[in-house]
């Protein structure tokens, strides 16, 4: 890749020294660096070490009258062909999803047009607490990549998601984001529904299937790496949001059902959720052994979220629905496709480990034609579907 120039934001916690080895490695790599460090930071590496390493100056105020004579701070958010924020600190990122800008730092998120990529970095609480996650959520919504934290112990002493990524994969993050791969689906707004539906039985219990999401969190990755604008509906998983994609999290189908309605207009859906057939009515208390009777559950029928969609007048350009079979795979998927009225059905013979597992094989089936593909990783799986639906929507 030919060298890029990087404007990286340094907020203050105890991650900030890995800062100091991402600027290395990437001069190393070829790239220009220009730092920008927050007053916190400050208490962490010095403009000293981050001036030596990156060969140039080191910007801290926002009202210093020599920077602002030679190069106006907006200047400095627009030469740079990224800007990156690591590590992006609680508060660093409740001030950029408030659209404030009170320091240096935060003037340059406000006034870029260039592409921001952030790597939080605290706490474990401070991660999970709903404030953090609803401002990651407008980060994301606002175009922001965002690199997810790793899992590990903490300086802390605590034990979970929180830690700043290791600066080798920050550095994959920036030469991904900046590789000048084609982005096909740049302007589009893809859906994409992932994982399992739980249906509760009472306030302990719930009906659910084996769907691990892996193949749907897959697709989601690849649209996104395409330059699709994504919203990810997902059922309960335990995987890591991609990055630069939108999740939003459901429990049952109705839900499931409400939240890709609110995410219309959309180009293309692709359908991928294990959605549950079946719903509960779900008792108020536990249910109680009742003299060895099992106890009578009521199914009635959860609403077809992709024949919905289909017939809505909203619907999205390209609809595809996901068909796991364990017989018949090809027949049963055609006649799924007609029956639900979307344009392609995915279909997987679900019949061996693929729920769960790493690995498949489908067959993407048009109104005209069946494209078998090879059993493939997951990853390899998506990015061909995804090529799919950009060759589609061009
Ligand atoms: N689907 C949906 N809403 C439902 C059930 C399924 O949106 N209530 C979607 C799935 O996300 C998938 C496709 O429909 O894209 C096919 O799912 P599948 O469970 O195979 O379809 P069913 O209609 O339940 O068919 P079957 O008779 O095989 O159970």
């Amino acid at each position: 890749m030919n060298g890029k120039r990087i404007t990286l934001i340094i907020g203050g916690g105890i991650a900030a020294y890995k800062s100091c080895e991402l600027v290395r490695l990437l001069r190393k790599a070829g790239h220009q660096v220009r730092c920008v460090l927050t007053k916190s930071g400050a208490q962490f590496v010095t403009p000293l070490s981050l001036a030596a390493l990156s060969e140039d100056k080191v910007y801290t105020e926002l009202f210093d009258l020599k920077d602002e004579v030679e190069m106006g701070h907006i200047q400095l958010s627009r030469q740079a062909d990224l800007l990156v924020v690591a590590p992006a600190t609680a508060d660093l990122m409740a001030r950029m999803a408030a659209g404030m800008a009170d320091d240096l730092a935060t003037t340059l998120l406000l006034a870029t047009d260039k592409p921001v990529l952030i790597a939080p970095a605290m706490n474990v609480r401070m991660w999970a607490h709903p404030a953090t996650q609803r401002n990651v959520a407008t980060l994301k919504r606002d175009g922001v990549h965002v690199l997810e934290p790793d899992e590990g112990p903490m300086a802390c002493g605590e034990f979970g998601p929180g830690r700043l990524p290791e600066p080798n994969d920050i550095l994959a993050a920036i030469e991904a984001l900046l590789a000048d791969t084609p982005k096909p689906l740049m302007g589009k707004h893809v859906l994409v529904t992932a994982g399992p539906t739980h249906e509760p039985i009472d306030p302990v219990r719930y009906v659910a299937n084996r769907s691990s999401g892996k193949q749907g969190y897959a697709i989601a990755a690849a649209l996104a790496e395409l330059g699709a604008q994504v919203t990810l509906v997902s059922g309960p998983v335990v995987l890591p949001t991609p990055s630069g994609v939108t999740r939003i999290n459901v429990e049952t189908a109705v839900e499931m059902q409400a939240a890709v309605n609110a995410a219309l207009p959309v180009d293309a859906a692709i359908m991928v959720a294990a959605v549950a057939d079946w719903r509960f009515p779900a008792a108020d208390q536990k249910i109680k052994k009742q003299d060895g009777e099992p106890p009578l559950l009521q199914p009635s029928e959860n609403p077809d979220i992709l024949a919905g969609l289909c017939q809505s007048p909203q619907r999205p350009r390209l609809v595809i629905g996901f068909a796991a079979e364990t017989e018949k795979v090809i027949d049963h998927a055609t006649a799924k496709r007609a029956r639900k009225g979307c344009d392609w059905i995915v279909a997987n013979d679900v019949s061996g480990d693929v729920m769960g597992g790493d690995r498949n094989t489908v067959h993407i089936v048009t109104a005209s034609d069946v494209e078998s593909l090879d059993e493939a990783d997951k990853g390899d799986v998506a990015r061909l579907i995804a090529q799919r639906i950009a060759d589609a929507l061009a």
